[in-house]
């Protein structure tokens, strides 16, 4: 058995007395949403949607699309807005809302987060996931599984791994290299994994180079558990085994929703193809599920006021200014004549389509909470079927020009992003946008607010708008949260969490999505998001990171200090220095400066939100880990560190420095084994294998001689693996290299 597997044999037995047929009954549900029980020893579990509110279904089976109605409860803001907010506390409180509107429901296990990394904007469900990048996606699911599993429920976090496309999702094969997998598409997954304990991982319908992840073995039990120490269940998505027996072995314990009899297990057993304690195994770990949640604190309902709040702070904390010319906001209804145009102020979309789909407990509509406000002029300007409609154009142009201000509503309708499809465009729709040039051209001041789940383009008609708010699919308080931006009742916080790029084909994957004859080929590699604009400096419509507020910040004193091997702690002063109170997002990123480059020329390993009234300031403080400087290394299996310089970088966004500091790093200590394919100058390199080759082969002077008298000669013969140089009458016969290989092996250099 492999350290990974005896790492794995870790799940308590606690089935002892169960026969087969009763052990191989838990590991598929019992239905839709519950798993199977067994006599009064095992009780069933309740699972449900998730991952921004609870779908409990109310009649029949349910189903996995969201189909089937179900009962109310509250939307809080999809991931595209949480994670927006930058601010795990705020996750936190929500996922601890979300569990107590489990429990109230008879909810065990919350289905989510979905944590996949947003490769491409044209992926349907983008609305569904945090960000492009790694680090926040970790940490902003890992607070939201920490809430959750607060109150005893358990969070199962989703889609592991590689899910980052709708299109052809149950089949198509993620072809992703091994170094691209472990720093960008599994780490959220680890962090959370590691920091936060979630009681059950989801495994995804797509294969990863070519195996499904539900019966992948190297996924689920070498990576999963046996580095990363999960002890909790591996549930598949609803539909996601192929081969029962085979995603058993692999280390998935619990097939959603039943497909096949159980028997097939019992058989598999029976017939010796799988091991009993296998089954044994992943019952034990279904046990230990249905303990866990017992243990949950049980609530009887909620405060559906109080959950409401929180969803409104939610959607404030995460609606992102991407720009505010000429300060036209926030708005003053005492002093302005204001505008309102767009149908979706008033039927406003606030989340997505599919299985996270809520039915909610109340909906604010941005019109609403306007009005309420003082402001009487709204104009509908389009229709949201999207069918031109001139005379409503007409009308709200004609709004428009009798007003200071025009607020423009404007997003992706429903029909345009789910669960199951993809984009095929991030544009917005063309009858929107002409609504908006008309207003434009009738009002002097043009505020856009956005309502997408899906990153959309501004490249057309930017230049129409003063100020552009982007406030995602806002959960259900997003309209009262919208206007409370806009007014100024509170400043927006929100920081973009992926790249607006200029036109999709600036996205790096563009040429890789969404791949073809059952494949994608993940071709852009690490270099996803910012990590590609910025190391090759394309311009892009707004940065990862960007957000504005109503006040202005500056920082500054940055203080490194080495705590540790390959350990800093961080330090920098930030100030508010405008007049208002508001909150900055300051952002640590680790640069690695390059030419060419060899890794993304900086990445985010920190963040901190931090709240500061005029004329305050605060001192931030973050810690630079060895895995933070560190790349995963395929040929060693491991994370590595070389040795040189780095920089810490700390700004407001990945392309808004503020203050750097430049850092060494010895490195790992880590030195390469040399072989026969080891080149000259790796062996020359090499702190023993320079001096073995030095003092052992005398004729290795005709060739390090030419490293004054040719330069380039003296490069390529250093590009030559060891083993390539018996031509070259140096005495690099076959024998000599093995006795060389020997003597670096042992170090007897002399
Ligand atoms: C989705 C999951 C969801 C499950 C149950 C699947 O189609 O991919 O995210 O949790 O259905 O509804």
């Amino acid at each position: 058995m492999s350290p990974d597997e005896s790492a794995a044999e870790s799940a308590p037995a606690t089935v002892d007395g169960l026969t087969l047929e009763e052990k191989a009954s838990l590991t598929s549900g019992a239905g839709t949403w519950r798993t199977t029980a067994v006599r009064d020893v095992v009780p069933a579990v309740r699972l449900g949607d998730g991952p921004h509110g609870i779908r409990r279904q109310t009649k029949g089976s349910g189903d996995a699309l969201g189909l089937d109605d179900s009962v109310p409860a509250t939307c809080f803001p999809p991931a595209v807005a949480l994670g927006s907010s930058w601010d795990p506390g705020l996750a936190r409180r929500v996922g601890a809302a979300i569990a107590r509107e489990a429990s109230a429901l008879g909810v065990d296990v919350v289905l989510g987060p979905g944590i996949n990394i947003k490769r491409s904007p044209l992926c349907g469900r983008n609305f569904e996931y945090f960000s492009e990048d790694p680090h926040l996606t970790g940490v902003m699911g890992a607070a939201v599984v920490t809430g959750i599993q607060s109150l005893g429920i358990g969070a199962c976090v989703k889609h592991f791994a590689v899910n980052n496309q709708e299109t052809d999702r149950m089949r198509v094969s993620a072809d992703v290299d091994e170094r691209t997998l472990r720093e960008i598409y599994l780490a959220a997954f680890e962090h959370i994994v590691r920091e936060a304990g979630p009681y059950a991982v989801m495994s995804s319908y797509n294969k990863i180079n070519g195996v499904y992840a539900s019966e992948n073995h190297w996924l689920l039990t070498e990576v999963l558990r046996g580095e990363w120490g999960f002890d909790g269940l591996v549930v598949s998505d609803w539909g996601a085994v192929n081969d029962r027996v085979g995603a058993l072995a692999a280390g998935l314990e619990l097939e959603m929703p039943p497909t096949r009899t159980d028997q097939e297990i019992v058989d598999a057993v029976r017939a010796g193809r799988l091991d009993e304690s296998t089954v044994t195994r992943a019952a034990g770990r279904l046990h230990t599920l249905t303990r866990r949640v017992a243990a949950a604190e049980r609530f009887d309902d909620w405060d559906v006021g109080v959950h409401h709040e929180l969803a409104r702070e939610a959607a404030r904390g995460s609606a992102v200014l991407l720009k505010n010319e000429r300060a036209v906001l926030p708005l003053d209804p005492a002093a302005q004549r204001i505008a309102v145009v767009g149908e979706s102020a008033r039927s406003p979309r606030y989340q997505g389509h599919g299985s996270s789909q809520i039915v909610p407990t109340r909906l604010d509509s941005p019109w609403d909470a306007l009005s309420a406000a003082g402001i009487a002029t709204f104009a509908a300007g389009y229709r949201l079927d999207g069918a031109p409609d001139e005379p409503l154009k007409r009308q709200a142009a004609e709004a428009a020009a009798a007003c200071d201000v025009a607020v423009v509503f404007l997003g992706l309708p429903d029909e345009a992003e789910s669960e199951g499809f993809d984009r095929t465009s991030i544009d917005l729709p063309g009858v929107q946008v002409e609504v908006l040039r008309a207003v434009a051209r009738a009002c002097p001041r043009v505020v856009v607010v956005l309502s997408n789940g899906g990153v959309v383009s501004v490249a057309d008609w930017e230049a129409d708008a003063d100020a552009i708010l982007e406030a995602w699919l806002p959960g259900q308080a997003g309209g009262s949260a919208i206007a409370d931006l806009l007014l100024g009742v509170c400043s927006p916080s929100g920081r973009l969490t992926e790249t607006i790029p200029n036109r999709l084909a600036d996205v790096p994957s563009h040429l890789h999505f969404p791949g073809a004859d059952g494949h994608v080929v993940y071709g852009e590699g690490r270099y996803v998001g910012y990590r590609y604009h910025d190391t090759l400096g394309t311009d892009v419509a707004y940065p990862f990171g960007h957000g504005l507020t109503y006040t202005r910040f500056e920082y500054s004193d940055l203080a490194v200090r080495e705590t540790g091997t390959n350990e800093w702690a961080v330090e920098c002063a930030v100030a508010n220095a405008g007049e208002r109170a508001a909150a900055e997002v300051v952002q640590l990123y680790v640069a690695f400066d390059e030419e060419p480059p060899s890794r993304p020329r900086h990445e985010l390993r920190g963040f901190a939100k931090v709240e500061l009234e005029p004329g305050a300031a605060t001192r931030v403080a973050f810690a630079v880990s060895a895995r933070d400087i560190a790349w995963w290394s395929a040929a060693r299996g491991g994370w590595r560190i070389d040795p040189g310089g780095f920089a810490v970088e700390v700004g407001a966004s990945s392309r808004d420095i503020r203050l750097r500091a430049e850092l060494t790093t010895a490195g790992d200590g880590h030195v390469d084994v040399l072989g026969r394919m080891s080149t000259l100058g790796e062996w020359l390199d090499h702190p023993v294998g320079g001096r073995v080759l030095r003092t052992r082969l005398p004729k290795l002077s005709a060739v390090t001689g030419m490293a004054e008298r040719s330069p380039a000669l003296f490069e390529l013969a250093r590009s030559i693996p060891l083993a390539k140089f018996g031509t070259f009458d140096i005495g690099l016969t076959p024998e000599v290299v093995d006795d060389l290989m020997a003597a670096a092996a042992t170090g007897q250099g002399s």
